[in-house]
């Protein structure tokens, strides 16, 4: 396994990422990827957008970024979406309590302890601070919360925040989306773009920023009614590492199928099981390592305050500090790497919806109408207004409305001479004669009910981090080492890159432009490169990913084999010679996702040419 820093240098010299700002001497925690870096992270949106909006079925929204105060009051972000922070009394660095717990100790999920707990373990293992060695024993663990503050306009403004998740800009917008899904659950809205989290201690690259970009999907359901298609993925396997084997010292991760785990009652809900499978699915398809991936459900305390149930997909990367099974200075030998969360798949059940329907005064429901009408019996009252003007005032329209309310919740209330209602959190006591209660018998149609909401949140950063890692590989190509990311075509950067083998031969010039036009004109993104020797040009192609390099040489202009070009496969090395004519079509069908051929379809129809790989 390869170390963390390992990654983050090749990211950085060939222009994946690098550290935003650098001419000002940066700030942690932001990031910017660079030409091949965002080509790596445009497709993988593609492939997320294809996978869970166009082959769901679902909307793709784009909402703003800030939002206004209320927004997260409601979503409850403003009292409860805090990490844990001490400080150095030393040097006065902030560090998040919960890691550094879980570095010194063999805690896994400190995240989900109560503060005091974590504050015990930092003065039982004598925890110090990682920048200065300082004892951070007895100092306080404070909750921190992690939205930026803004003011949105002139003067003091109104306050407003950074969207800590894409969610809330489509749980917002609910009352309008529902139209534009004619009112009829299941249906989903997927959004991709900017979440923003004041982290204490920002790290490993761009595995933890301030700045990252989120895929999520919500999936609005009547929890009554609405299953999701599980034959599509009961057969899918799966590894996974539910709580009670995370809390059982022996206890590990293991591979079932998303319908053996459902049947067992070891993932609680049908629908993140659905999902589950279909992620596993697409997780596959760009590239992430199935021996080094798992689905982990959350422990109790870990949960989110919206979340009733969640799994984290997560990956196994270099560990930050040390390559894997090495020993560095001084450092014991690891077996294995960091687990980071890529994606929380989370029911959320009815609480945003509820939050913000409460707060907002708007409706958030959708109308569900019966197969056929039903005859219900209603509970209601008929305030005698002329009664409860004189003695309530300004408030009897109030108490008449707590009337009804306190009939439909519990109508035996009225059996009695009074009953109490609360207006304005003042008790009020109105005789039961004057409420006119009575019971009904209504003919509905249907009811207005609040969906319960499904959610896959993908975090895409992570997963590019984890895709180029999982893909770094060494070898030696004919006596010399080299490393190459062997990404799926459909992730990597560009498709190709021609070479003209000379750069001071205008035939051989000529035909390297013609090439480059065919292969652009066929769709294909194409990098041209005349600079530097023909095997540091491959390498640098290798160290990006591309899959194939195609070389226009001599003899395709002259002697035995006019008109072709050398086409390299990036992992084998192998070469074969292609007639010019022929290479745009045989790169695209070997580059279609759809198209199953390999490159033996181009060794067993063209001459080879002798290469030497051997892999480390
Ligand atoms: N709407 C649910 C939600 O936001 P989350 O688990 O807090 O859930 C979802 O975030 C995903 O966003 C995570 O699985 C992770 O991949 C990514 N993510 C969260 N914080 C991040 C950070 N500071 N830097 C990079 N990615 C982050």
């Amino acid at each position: 396994m390869v170390a963390q820093e390992d990654v983050i240098e090749l990211a950085k010299r060939r222009g994946f990422f690098f550290g935003a700002n650098g001419a000002y001497g940066g700030v942690a925690g932001f990031y910017t990827y660079g030409p091949n870096g965002a080509a790596v992270k445009d497709n993988l949106e593609s492939a997320w957008r294809d996978r869970f909006t166009v082959r769901q079925g679902n909307m793709e929204i784009e909402a703003p970024t800030i939002m206004p105060e209320a927004v997260f009051e409601a979503s409850g972000h403003l009292d409860g979406f805090d990490d844990m922070l001490v400080e150095c009394p030393e040097c006065g660095e902030s560090h998040r309590a919960d890691h550094l717990t879980e570095d010194n100790t063999d805690i896994e999920e400190a995240e989900s302890l109560p503060v005091p707990e974590v504050e015990e373990l930092i003065r039982e293992h004598d925890l110090r601070c990682p920048s200065c060695d300082a004892a951070l024993s007895g100092e306080p663990v404070e909750e921190f919360n992690l939205m930026f503050e803004t003011s949105i306009g002139p003067g003091t403004g109104q306050p407003g925040y950074l969207r800590p998740e894409t969610a809330q800009g489509i749980f917002v917008e609910f009352p309008r989306l529902k139209e534009y899904a004619r009112n009829r659950l299941p249906f989903g809205v997927t959004q991709i773009g900017p979440a923003y989290r004041n982290e204490i201690s920002p790290r490993k690259g761009i595995i933890r920023v301030r700045e990252f970009t989120q895929a999520e999907l919500e999936t609005f359901i009547d929890p009554e009614e609405d299953e999701p298609p599980l034959h599509e993925v009961e057969d899918v396997e799966v590894t996974l590492y539910p709580a009670t084997e995370q809390e059982d010292e022996e206890g590990e991760a293991y591979t079932t199928t998303v319908g053996e785990a459902i049947e067992k009652g070891v993932i609680g809900s049908d629908w993140v099981g659905y999902y589950l499978g279909v992620a596993q699915g697409w997780y596959e398809r760009v590239g992430v390592d199935m021996d080094r991936f798992r689905f982990r459900q959350h422990l109790p305390g870990e949960l989110a305050h919206y979340a009733a149930d969640c799994w984290d997909a997560e990956s196994e990367v270099g560990a930050a500090g040390i390559a894997a099974g090495s020993s560095g200075d001084g450092e014991e030998p690891r077996d294995g790497g960091d687990w980071i969360e890529i994606t929380g798949f989370a029911y959320r059940s009815d609480y945003d919806l509820s939050k913000h329907a409460e707060h907002s005064g708007e409706s958030f429901t959708v109308f569900k109408q019966y197969d056929e009408p039903k005859t219900v019996e209603r509970a209601a009252v008929d305030p005698d207004m002329a009664t409860l003007g004189p003695e309530f005032g300004g408030d009897a329209g109030a108490v008449a409305d707590a009337l009804q309310t306190l009939a439909e919740r519990d109508p035996d209330a009225f059996d009695a001479n009074e009953v109490e209602v609360e207006v304005d959190g003042d008790e009020m006591t109105v005789d039961s004669d004057v409420a006119n209660f009575s019971v009904e018998t209504v003919t509905e149609n249907g009811e207005h009910i609040t969906p319960h909401v499904v959610e896959p949140s993908f975090g895409i950063d992570r997963i590019v981090y984890t895709v180029i890692e999982h893909a770094y590989r060494t070898d030696e190509v004919d006596d010399e080492e080299r490393t190459y990311l062997a990404l799926d075509p459909e992730m990597a950067a560009t498709d190709a890159a021609v070479f003209p083998l000379v750069s001071n031969d205008d035939r051989l010039l000529d035909l390297a432009d013609e090439v480059t036009g065919d292969l652009r004109a066929a769709g294909l993104s194409v990098e041209y490169d005349d600079s530097g020797s023909i095997g540091r040009r491959y390498r640098r192609q290798d160290e990006v990913g591309t899959p194939f390099c195609v070389t226009v040489d001599r003899d395709g202009v002259e002697g035995d084999d006019p008109d072709t070009v050398t086409v390299r496969e990036r992992d084998s090395a192998r070469q074969v010679r292609v007639p010019v004519r022929e290479v745009a079509d045989e790169l695209d069908a070997l580059l279609d996702p759809e198209d199953d051929r390999a490159f033996d379809a181009l060794t067993a129809a063209y001459d080879e040419i002798e290469t030497g790989v051997e892999t480390a």
